[in-house]
Protein backbone atom coordinates (compact mmCIF):
# COMPACT_ATOMS: atom_id res chain seq x y z
CA UNK A 1 0.00 0.00 0.00
CA UNK A 2 0.82 3.49 -0.87
CA UNK A 3 1.62 5.45 2.62
CA UNK A 4 2.64 8.39 3.51
CA UNK A 5 3.51 9.79 7.28
CA UNK A 6 3.83 12.96 8.43
CA UNK A 7 6.36 13.18 11.57
CA UNK A 8 10.00 11.54 10.68
CA UNK A 9 10.60 11.40 14.94
CA UNK A 10 10.61 8.59 16.80
CA UNK A 11 7.14 7.14 16.26
CA UNK A 12 7.17 8.00 12.83
CA UNK A 13 10.45 6.78 11.69
CA UNK A 14 9.85 3.17 13.43
CA UNK A 15 6.06 3.16 12.27
CA UNK A 16 7.45 4.36 8.40
CA UNK A 17 10.31 1.41 8.42
CA UNK A 18 8.51 -0.88 9.93
CA UNK A 19 5.82 -0.34 7.30
CA UNK A 20 8.64 -0.71 4.82
CA UNK A 21 9.89 -4.25 5.99
CA UNK A 22 6.03 -5.31 5.38
CA UNK A 23 6.03 -4.49 1.87
CA UNK A 24 4.44 -1.36 1.96
CA UNK A 25 5.86 1.68 -0.14
CA UNK A 26 6.35 4.30 2.69
CA UNK A 27 7.71 8.54 2.03
CA UNK A 28 7.90 10.23 5.84
CA UNK A 29 7.53 13.89 5.59
CA UNK A 30 9.87 15.19 8.19
CA UNK A 31 10.46 19.09 8.50
CA UNK A 32 14.09 18.92 9.65
CA UNK A 33 16.05 18.38 6.35
CA UNK A 34 19.05 16.87 8.58
CA UNK A 35 17.03 14.57 9.41
CA UNK A 36 15.69 13.53 5.74
CA UNK A 37 18.70 13.60 4.27
CA UNK A 38 20.05 11.25 7.47
CA UNK A 39 16.97 8.78 6.75
CA UNK A 40 17.57 8.29 2.62
CA UNK A 41 21.30 7.63 3.86
CA UNK A 42 19.40 4.88 6.03
CA UNK A 43 21.02 6.22 9.15
CA UNK A 44 18.43 6.44 11.80
CA UNK A 45 18.88 10.04 13.64
CA UNK A 46 17.33 8.41 16.70
CA UNK A 47 19.21 5.23 18.34
CA UNK A 48 16.91 2.23 18.43
CA UNK A 49 17.66 -1.69 18.42
CA UNK A 50 17.45 -2.96 15.07
CA UNK A 51 15.96 0.07 13.38
CA UNK A 52 19.02 0.94 11.89
CA UNK A 53 19.58 -2.38 9.74
CA UNK A 54 16.15 -1.84 8.58
CA UNK A 55 16.86 1.34 7.14
CA UNK A 56 19.27 0.46 5.38
CA UNK A 57 17.89 -2.38 3.81
CA UNK A 58 14.76 -0.62 2.66
CA UNK A 59 15.97 3.20 2.54
CA UNK A 60 15.80 4.69 -1.10
CA UNK A 61 13.78 1.13 -1.98
CA UNK A 62 10.61 1.37 0.22
CA UNK A 63 10.88 4.19 2.53
CA UNK A 64 12.06 7.65 1.30
CA UNK A 65 11.70 11.08 3.09
CA UNK A 66 10.86 14.39 1.76
CA UNK A 67 10.42 17.95 3.62
CA UNK A 68 7.31 18.21 1.19
CA UNK A 69 3.58 16.90 0.97
CA UNK A 70 3.84 15.75 -2.67
CA UNK A 71 3.48 11.74 -1.54
CA UNK A 72 0.05 12.78 0.11
CA UNK A 73 -1.32 13.24 -3.38
CA UNK A 74 -1.28 9.55 -4.30
CA UNK A 75 -1.09 8.14 -0.71
CA UNK A 76 -3.80 5.57 -0.10
CA UNK A 77 -3.22 6.08 3.69
CA UNK A 78 -1.53 9.00 5.66
CA UNK A 79 -0.78 8.65 9.17
CA UNK A 80 0.05 11.64 11.34
CA UNK A 81 2.52 10.92 13.90
CA UNK A 82 3.66 14.89 14.80
CA UNK A 83 4.78 15.32 18.24
CA UNK A 84 1.70 16.38 21.10
CA UNK A 85 4.43 18.21 23.67
CA UNK A 86 2.96 19.31 27.66
CA UNK A 87 2.25 22.80 27.25
CA UNK A 88 3.41 24.74 30.95
CA UNK A 89 -0.64 23.33 32.61
CA UNK A 90 0.02 19.92 31.38
CA UNK A 91 -2.64 19.85 28.31
CA UNK A 92 -1.27 18.40 25.19
CA UNK A 93 -0.06 21.12 22.86
CA UNK A 94 -1.94 20.34 19.77
CA UNK A 95 -0.48 23.06 17.29
CA UNK A 96 1.61 20.73 15.16
CA UNK A 97 -1.32 18.15 15.22
CA UNK A 98 -3.69 20.84 13.48
CA UNK A 99 -1.02 21.91 10.64
CA UNK A 100 -0.12 18.54 9.81
CA UNK A 101 -3.93 17.99 9.40
CA UNK A 102 -4.24 21.69 6.94
CA UNK A 103 -1.47 20.30 5.38
CA UNK A 104 -2.47 17.24 4.58
CA UNK A 105 -6.34 18.66 3.67
CA UNK A 106 -3.92 21.00 0.93
CA UNK A 107 -2.72 18.25 -0.53
CA UNK A 108 -5.76 15.99 -1.08
CA UNK A 109 -7.26 18.81 -2.96
CA UNK A 110 -7.27 18.00 -6.18
CA UNK A 111 -7.23 14.23 -5.61
CA UNK A 112 -10.09 11.58 -6.87
CA UNK A 113 -8.92 7.90 -4.62
CA UNK A 114 -10.46 7.59 -1.70
CA UNK A 115 -7.94 8.60 1.09
CA UNK A 116 -7.76 7.42 4.99
CA UNK A 117 -5.96 9.81 7.53
CA UNK A 118 -4.73 7.62 10.50
CA UNK A 119 -3.78 9.88 13.90
CA UNK A 120 -1.12 7.79 15.30
CA UNK A 121 0.53 10.49 17.94
CA UNK A 122 -1.03 10.26 21.20
CA UNK A 123 -4.40 12.98 21.49
CA UNK A 124 -6.61 13.68 24.57
CA UNK A 125 -10.30 12.33 23.12
CA UNK A 126 -12.27 13.84 20.64
CA UNK A 127 -8.40 15.20 18.48
CA UNK A 128 -9.22 12.78 15.96
CA UNK A 129 -12.80 14.19 15.30
CA UNK A 130 -12.86 17.80 16.59
CA UNK A 131 -9.72 18.93 14.98
CA UNK A 132 -7.82 16.96 12.52
CA UNK A 133 -10.93 15.52 10.64
CA UNK A 134 -12.62 19.05 9.82
CA UNK A 135 -8.86 20.56 9.39
CA UNK A 136 -8.66 18.34 6.93
CA UNK A 137 -12.20 17.85 5.30
CA UNK A 138 -11.80 22.15 5.18
CA UNK A 139 -8.63 22.67 3.51
CA UNK A 140 -9.65 19.57 0.84
CA UNK A 141 -12.64 21.07 0.29
CA UNK A 142 -14.29 17.68 0.49
CA UNK A 143 -16.81 15.61 2.60
CA UNK A 144 -16.06 11.92 4.40
CA UNK A 145 -17.28 9.98 1.51
CA UNK A 146 -14.06 11.27 0.22
CA UNK A 147 -11.83 10.96 3.13
CA UNK A 148 -11.72 8.35 5.98
CA UNK A 149 -10.46 8.92 9.37
CA UNK A 150 -9.24 6.30 11.90
CA UNK A 151 -7.01 6.53 14.82
CA UNK A 152 -4.53 4.20 15.15
CA UNK A 153 -2.70 4.16 18.98
CA UNK A 154 1.07 2.75 19.40
CA UNK A 155 2.50 1.18 22.65
CA UNK A 156 5.98 0.90 21.03
CA UNK A 157 8.69 1.24 24.11
CA UNK A 158 11.65 3.08 23.49
CA UNK A 159 14.89 0.96 23.19
CA UNK A 160 12.35 -2.31 21.72
CA UNK A 161 10.53 -0.57 19.39
CA UNK A 162 11.13 -2.96 16.33
CA UNK A 163 10.00 -5.50 17.83
CA UNK A 164 7.30 -4.31 19.66
CA UNK A 165 5.95 -2.97 16.34
CA UNK A 166 6.49 -6.30 14.83
CA UNK A 167 5.40 -8.51 17.33
CA UNK A 168 2.10 -5.99 19.49
CA UNK A 169 0.21 -7.87 21.81
CA UNK A 170 -2.73 -5.94 20.07
CA UNK A 171 -3.45 -3.43 17.36
CA UNK A 172 -6.44 -0.92 18.26
CA UNK A 173 -7.94 0.97 15.33
CA UNK A 174 -10.89 3.54 15.77
CA UNK A 175 -12.23 4.97 12.95
CA UNK A 176 -15.96 6.48 12.41
CA UNK A 177 -16.75 4.37 9.83
CA UNK A 178 -15.65 0.85 8.72
CA UNK A 179 -14.66 1.76 5.38
CA UNK A 180 -11.94 3.65 6.99
CA UNK A 181 -10.90 1.01 9.50
CA UNK A 182 -10.77 -1.52 7.16
CA UNK A 183 -8.27 0.37 5.18
CA UNK A 184 -5.80 0.73 8.45
CA UNK A 185 -6.54 -3.38 9.20
CA UNK A 186 -5.36 -3.54 5.46
CA UNK A 187 -1.67 -2.53 6.24
CA UNK A 188 -1.48 -4.87 9.15
CA UNK A 189 -2.50 -7.56 7.49
CA UNK A 190 0.92 -9.41 7.48
CA UNK A 191 1.04 -8.95 11.81
CA UNK A 192 0.14 -11.23 14.19
CA UNK A 193 -1.98 -9.89 16.41
CA UNK A 194 -5.77 -9.66 17.70
CA UNK A 195 -7.23 -6.30 16.33
CA UNK A 196 -9.78 -4.44 18.21
CA UNK A 197 -11.77 -1.90 16.51
CA UNK A 198 -13.42 1.00 18.20
CA UNK A 199 -15.15 4.14 18.02
CA UNK A 200 -12.29 7.35 17.58
CA UNK A 201 -12.39 8.27 20.83
CA UNK A 202 -12.15 5.27 22.51
CA UNK A 203 -8.98 4.58 20.74
CA UNK A 204 -7.33 7.52 21.45
CA UNK A 205 -8.76 6.94 25.16
CA UNK A 206 -7.08 3.51 25.14
CA UNK A 207 -3.89 4.88 24.98
CA UNK A 208 -3.59 6.95 27.58
CA UNK A 209 -5.30 4.68 30.04
CA UNK A 210 -2.74 1.82 29.09
CA UNK A 211 -0.18 4.60 30.01
CA UNK A 212 -1.56 5.69 32.85
CA UNK A 213 -1.93 2.22 34.46
CA UNK A 214 1.36 1.34 33.92
CA UNK A 215 2.38 4.68 35.86
CA UNK A 216 0.39 3.69 38.16
CA UNK A 217 1.95 0.29 38.97
CA UNK A 218 5.29 2.21 39.01
CA UNK A 219 4.51 4.18 41.92
CA UNK A 220 2.41 1.47 44.02
CA UNK A 221 5.46 0.10 43.72
CA UNK A 222 7.33 2.85 45.07
CA UNK A 223 5.08 3.46 47.25
CA UNK A 224 4.85 0.07 48.73
CA UNK A 225 8.93 -0.34 48.42
CA UNK A 226 9.30 2.94 50.29
CA UNK A 227 7.27 0.99 53.28
CA UNK A 228 9.11 -2.06 52.79
CA UNK A 229 12.32 -0.22 52.75
CA UNK A 230 11.54 1.11 56.22
CA UNK A 231 10.43 -1.91 57.39
CA UNK A 232 13.57 -4.25 56.24
CA UNK A 233 11.25 -6.06 53.50
CA UNK A 234 12.43 -6.79 50.53
CA UNK A 235 10.23 -5.16 47.75
CA UNK A 236 11.16 -7.33 45.24
CA UNK A 237 10.27 -10.45 47.40
CA UNK A 238 6.73 -8.84 47.94
CA UNK A 239 6.05 -7.99 44.31
CA UNK A 240 6.90 -11.38 43.26
CA UNK A 241 4.26 -12.77 45.16
CA UNK A 242 1.82 -10.40 44.32
CA UNK A 243 2.62 -10.55 40.46
CA UNK A 244 2.33 -14.27 40.19
CA UNK A 245 -1.86 -13.58 40.63
CA UNK A 246 -2.63 -13.19 36.78
CA UNK A 247 -5.22 -10.27 37.78
CA UNK A 248 -2.11 -8.25 38.72
CA UNK A 249 0.54 -9.86 36.45
CA UNK A 250 4.37 -9.56 36.70
CA UNK A 251 5.50 -6.52 35.05
CA UNK A 252 6.08 -2.78 35.78
CA UNK A 253 6.27 -4.07 39.20
CA UNK A 254 9.80 -3.37 39.46
CA UNK A 255 10.06 -0.33 42.45
CA UNK A 256 12.91 2.32 41.89
CA UNK A 257 13.80 6.05 41.28
CA UNK A 258 10.60 6.58 39.23
CA UNK A 259 9.21 6.59 36.03
CA UNK A 260 10.86 9.14 32.87
CA UNK A 261 10.62 9.07 29.00
CA UNK A 262 8.68 11.12 26.76
CA UNK A 263 5.49 8.92 27.49
CA UNK A 264 4.55 8.43 30.99
CA UNK A 265 4.81 11.63 32.84
CA UNK A 266 3.52 13.78 29.60
CA UNK A 267 0.65 11.32 29.11
CA UNK A 268 -0.85 10.95 33.17
CA UNK A 269 -0.26 14.86 33.02
CA UNK A 270 -2.54 15.56 29.96
CA UNK A 271 -4.93 12.72 31.05
CA UNK A 272 -5.19 14.67 34.63
CA UNK A 273 -5.57 17.93 32.80
CA UNK A 274 -7.99 17.27 29.98
CA UNK A 275 -10.26 15.59 33.59
CA UNK A 276 -10.25 18.80 34.62
CA UNK A 277 -11.21 20.31 32.25
CA UNK A 278 -14.20 18.37 32.38
CA UNK A 279 -14.93 18.68 35.88
CA UNK A 280 -12.93 15.51 37.21
CA UNK A 281 -10.31 16.01 39.64
CA UNK A 282 -7.95 12.90 39.46
CA UNK A 283 -7.24 12.26 42.65
CA UNK A 284 -5.20 8.71 41.78
CA UNK A 285 -3.68 10.19 39.27
CA UNK A 286 -2.39 12.90 40.30
CA UNK A 287 -0.92 11.03 43.41
CA UNK A 288 1.07 8.68 40.80
CA UNK A 289 2.39 12.21 39.55
CA UNK A 290 3.18 13.47 42.79
CA UNK A 291 4.76 9.71 43.81
CA UNK A 292 7.02 10.20 40.94
CA UNK A 293 8.03 13.61 41.40
CA UNK A 294 9.03 13.07 45.30
CA UNK A 295 11.28 9.52 44.65
CA UNK A 296 13.95 10.49 43.20
CA UNK A 297 14.93 13.06 45.64
CA UNK A 298 15.34 10.29 47.80
CA UNK A 299 18.14 8.76 46.46
CA UNK A 300 20.10 11.99 48.01
CA UNK A 301 18.51 12.09 50.92
CA UNK A 302 20.16 8.00 51.34
CA UNK A 303 23.02 9.48 50.22
CA UNK A 304 23.10 11.96 52.84
CA UNK A 305 22.18 9.65 55.96
CA UNK A 306 25.32 7.51 54.74
CA UNK A 307 27.87 10.62 54.24
CA UNK A 308 26.43 13.56 55.58
CA UNK A 309 26.55 16.50 53.80
CA UNK A 310 27.37 16.28 50.01
CA UNK A 311 29.52 19.92 49.89
CA UNK A 312 32.53 19.47 47.76
CA UNK A 313 32.23 16.00 47.74
CA UNK A 314 32.78 13.80 44.48
CA UNK A 315 29.48 11.78 44.19
CA UNK A 316 29.69 9.46 40.63
CA UNK A 317 26.00 9.16 39.11
CA UNK A 318 25.41 6.10 37.10
CA UNK A 319 22.82 6.54 34.07
CA UNK A 320 21.76 9.52 32.34
CA UNK A 321 19.02 7.70 29.91
CA UNK A 322 14.99 7.27 31.73
CA UNK A 323 16.09 3.71 30.98
CA UNK A 324 18.46 1.52 29.55
CA UNK A 325 19.29 0.87 25.80
CA UNK A 326 18.70 4.34 24.33
CA UNK A 327 20.25 7.79 24.70
CA UNK A 328 17.03 9.88 25.42
CA UNK A 329 17.07 11.68 28.85
CA UNK A 330 13.45 13.20 28.62
CA UNK A 331 12.73 13.24 32.07
CA UNK A 332 15.16 11.13 33.08
CA UNK A 333 15.32 10.83 37.12
CA UNK A 334 19.15 11.50 37.02
CA UNK A 335 17.70 15.14 36.13
CA UNK A 336 16.31 15.84 39.70
CA UNK A 337 18.92 13.79 41.49
CA UNK A 338 22.18 15.71 39.96
CA UNK A 339 20.26 19.06 40.11
CA UNK A 340 19.60 17.98 43.70
CA UNK A 341 23.68 17.27 44.49
CA UNK A 342 24.58 20.83 42.36
CA UNK A 343 22.27 22.45 44.75
CA UNK A 344 23.93 21.48 47.30
CA UNK A 345 27.14 21.84 46.08
CA UNK A 346 28.58 18.60 45.21
CA UNK A 347 30.82 17.70 42.24
CA UNK A 348 28.63 15.48 40.37
CA UNK A 349 30.85 12.94 37.89
CA UNK A 350 28.45 11.00 35.66
CA UNK A 351 28.85 8.34 32.91
CA UNK A 352 26.38 6.85 30.48
CA UNK A 353 26.56 4.17 27.92
CA UNK A 354 25.45 6.45 25.40
CA UNK A 355 23.35 9.52 27.07
CA UNK A 356 26.71 11.86 28.65
CA UNK A 357 26.57 14.13 25.14
CA UNK A 358 22.55 14.74 25.48
CA UNK A 359 22.91 15.45 28.92
CA UNK A 360 25.85 18.01 28.74
CA UNK A 361 22.80 20.38 27.21
CA UNK A 362 20.86 20.15 30.68
CA UNK A 363 24.28 20.15 32.71
CA UNK A 364 27.09 21.76 30.83
CA UNK A 365 29.72 21.55 33.90
CA UNK A 366 29.33 18.72 35.49
CA UNK A 367 32.13 16.09 34.67
CA UNK A 368 31.14 13.47 32.06
CA UNK A 369 33.20 10.54 32.91
CA UNK A 370 34.34 8.11 29.62
CA UNK A 371 33.89 5.01 31.88
CA UNK A 372 32.14 3.84 35.02
CA UNK A 373 35.31 3.56 36.44
CA UNK A 374 36.45 7.10 35.68
CA UNK A 375 33.21 8.38 37.42
CA UNK A 376 34.02 5.76 40.56
CA UNK A 377 37.36 6.87 41.04
CA UNK A 378 38.09 8.81 44.37
CA UNK A 379 34.08 9.68 44.85
CA UNK A 380 32.69 9.91 48.32
CA UNK A 381 29.20 8.33 46.74
CA UNK A 382 27.83 6.53 43.68
CA UNK A 383 24.09 6.75 42.90
CA UNK A 384 23.10 4.13 40.08
CA UNK A 385 20.36 6.03 38.35
CA UNK A 386 19.44 3.45 35.04
CA UNK A 387 19.17 0.16 34.86
CA UNK A 388 21.81 -0.51 32.04
CA UNK A 389 23.22 -4.17 31.67
CA UNK A 390 26.78 -3.53 31.58
CA UNK A 391 26.44 -1.31 35.53
CA UNK A 392 25.39 -4.80 37.04
CA UNK A 393 28.91 -6.41 35.63
CA UNK A 394 30.38 -3.70 37.52
CA UNK A 395 32.72 -4.93 40.62
CA UNK A 396 36.06 -4.06 41.43
CA UNK A 397 35.64 -0.67 39.57
CA UNK A 398 33.46 0.34 43.33
CA UNK A 399 37.27 -0.45 44.79
CA UNK A 400 38.37 2.84 43.03
CA UNK A 401 35.91 4.92 45.27
CA UNK A 402 37.26 6.80 48.55
CA UNK A 403 33.74 5.88 50.22
CA UNK A 404 32.07 2.67 48.88
CA UNK A 405 28.51 4.24 49.91
CA UNK A 406 26.36 2.97 46.67
CA UNK A 407 22.71 3.81 46.51
CA UNK A 408 20.92 1.75 43.52
CA UNK A 409 17.70 3.29 41.63
CA UNK A 410 17.63 0.71 40.31
CA UNK A 411 18.15 -2.86 41.22
CA UNK A 412 20.73 -4.04 38.95
CA UNK A 413 23.85 -4.87 41.48
CA UNK A 414 24.79 -8.03 42.89
CA UNK A 415 27.54 -6.50 44.82
CA UNK A 416 26.96 -6.75 48.92
CA UNK A 417 26.81 -3.66 50.56
CA UNK A 418 24.66 -2.04 48.29
CA UNK A 419 21.44 0.37 49.68
CA UNK A 420 18.97 0.57 47.15
CA UNK A 421 16.19 3.26 47.31
CA UNK A 422 13.62 0.95 47.76
CA UNK A 423 15.54 -2.05 49.62
C1 LIG B 1 5.99 3.63 27.34
C2 LIG B 1 5.06 2.41 27.27
O1 LIG B 1 5.66 1.29 27.92
C3 LIG B 1 4.75 2.05 25.80
O2 LIG B 1 3.79 0.99 25.78
C4 LIG B 1 4.16 3.28 25.11
O3 LIG B 1 3.87 3.03 23.75
C5 LIG B 1 5.16 4.41 25.18
O4 LIG B 1 5.42 4.70 26.58
C6 LIG B 1 4.57 5.61 24.48
O5 LIG B 1 3.55 6.15 24.97
O6 LIG B 1 4.99 5.94 23.37
P1 LIG B 1 8.63 3.99 27.19
O7 LIG B 1 8.36 5.39 27.65
O8 LIG B 1 9.53 3.77 26.04
O9 LIG B 1 7.25 3.25 26.81
O10 LIG B 1 9.30 3.25 28.41
P2 LIG B 1 8.93 2.11 29.47
O11 LIG B 1 9.71 0.91 29.17
O12 LIG B 1 7.47 1.96 29.61
O13 LIG B 1 9.53 2.76 30.81
C7 LIG B 1 9.07 4.03 31.27
C8 LIG B 1 9.76 4.37 32.59
O14 LIG B 1 9.26 3.55 33.64
C9 LIG B 1 11.27 4.17 32.59
O15 LIG B 1 11.85 5.26 33.29
C10 LIG B 1 11.46 2.88 33.35
O16 LIG B 1 12.72 2.77 33.98
C11 LIG B 1 10.34 2.99 34.37
N1 LIG B 1 9.91 1.68 34.92
C12 LIG B 1 9.40 0.71 34.11
C13 LIG B 1 9.99 1.45 36.29
O17 LIG B 1 10.44 2.32 37.08
N2 LIG B 1 9.56 0.24 36.79
C14 LIG B 1 9.04 -0.72 35.99
O18 LIG B 1 8.66 -1.79 36.52
C15 LIG B 1 8.96 -0.49 34.62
Amino acid sequence: MKISIVGGGYVGLVTGTCFAKLGHDVTLIEIDPEKVRAINKGMPPIFENGLENLLKQNAGKRIHASTGYESVTSAEIVFISVGTPPKPDGSANLSYIESASTSIGESLKNTSAYCVVVVKSTVPPGTTEKIVRPAVLRAAGKTEEEIGFAMNPEFLREGRAVEDFLHPDRIVIGSSDPRAGNRVAEVYQDIEAPVLRTGLTAAEMIKYTSNAFLATKISFSNEIGNICKNLGIDVYEVMKGVGLDPRIGPLFLNAGAGFGGSCFPKDVSALVSLAKDAGEDLILLRSVLDVNERQPHRMVVYLENRLGSVFGKRIAVLGLAFKDNTDDIRDSRAIPVIQDLLDKGAHVAAYDPMAGPVMQNVFPSIEYASSAADALRGADGCLVMTEWPEFSRLDKEFDLMAHPIIIEGRRILSRNGVEGICW
